[in-house]
């Protein structure tokens, strides 16, 4: 399902543009796609800005030409996945920790498309999956006694093969919070969440995607649908 809605969206890419490239395994495999059709002569002057490190290495080493995010004054076109996504393209994102720069990215992008698995489509955010948030490390527990006012619960996330938490790009730490009955206003949390002090940013992108393609199994065979945005 992941390869082949990578693959379409590199049919939304032409060439010339500067691309937003995402973070995660769903964007990896467009990351790739997008080589492939850049060495094979299809897509000419791609330049791409990395929203990860990891988005980056993969870049390098696949020889697709970088530009950095503070030098380009806007973006053609982002493509990124996402952990959840709602009736009305409201996301959470930052599974992988880079919600940050995806934001940024995102942000500076006349177009943001998001690629999915048919299991990120919810109808109501953070029924299941935590909302991340970026913390300076020595504030994470300030922070989470703030975000516990709000009806919410957080952990701070461990890291696999490492002692201790995970420490993103920007060497912040990660809360994971959980809101007792999911998030229904996005654009009022994220406001306050991004209002307590110590937190650097949430994963909550709200209002920035444009379109979503969709990959899913129907009748043995997988499919790629793009959803109307409803509201
Ligand atoms: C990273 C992200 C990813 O886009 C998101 O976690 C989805 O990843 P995957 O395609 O591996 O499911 O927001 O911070």
């Amino acid at each position: 399902m992941k390869q082949i809605v990578a693959d379409a969206a590199i049919k939304e890419v032409r060439s010339d543009m500067i691309l937003g490239l995402g973070s995660g395994s769903t964007a990896a495999l467009m990351i790739k796609s997008l080589a492939n059709e850049i060495h094979s002569g299809k897509l000419k002057n791609i330049r791409g800005v990395a929203t990860s490190f990891q988005s980056e290495v993969l870049a390098l080493d696949l020889d697709i030409p970088l530009i950095d995010l503070a030098s380009v004054s806007q973006i053609d076109l982002a493509i990124d996945g996402a952990d959840e996504v709602d009736p009305s393209f409201q996301l959470i994102k930052g599974g992988g920790a880079c919600h940050v720069r995806e934001k940024l990215v995102a942000f500076k992008a006349k177009k943001l498309l998001i690629v999915v698995d048919e299991t990120k489509m919810v109808q109501n955010l953070n029924k299941s999956f935590p909302l991340p948030v970026e913390v300076l490390p020595n504030a994470w527990n300030q922070v989470r006694e703030e975000i516990s006012k709000m009806n919410s619960s957080s952990t701070l996330r461990m890291a696999a093969k490492k002692a201790g938490p995970v420490v993103t790009d920007q060497g912040n730490l990660i809360l994971d919070v959980l809101f007792n009955e999911g998030i229904k206003n996005p654009k009022d949390i994220e406001m306050r969440i991004n209002n307590i002090p110590g937190v650097l940013e949430n994963g909550l992108f709200v209002d920035l995607t444009d379109k979503v393609l969709v990959g899913k199994i129907e009748n043995n065979i997988p499919i790629v649908y793009s959803p109307s945005k409803i509201g």
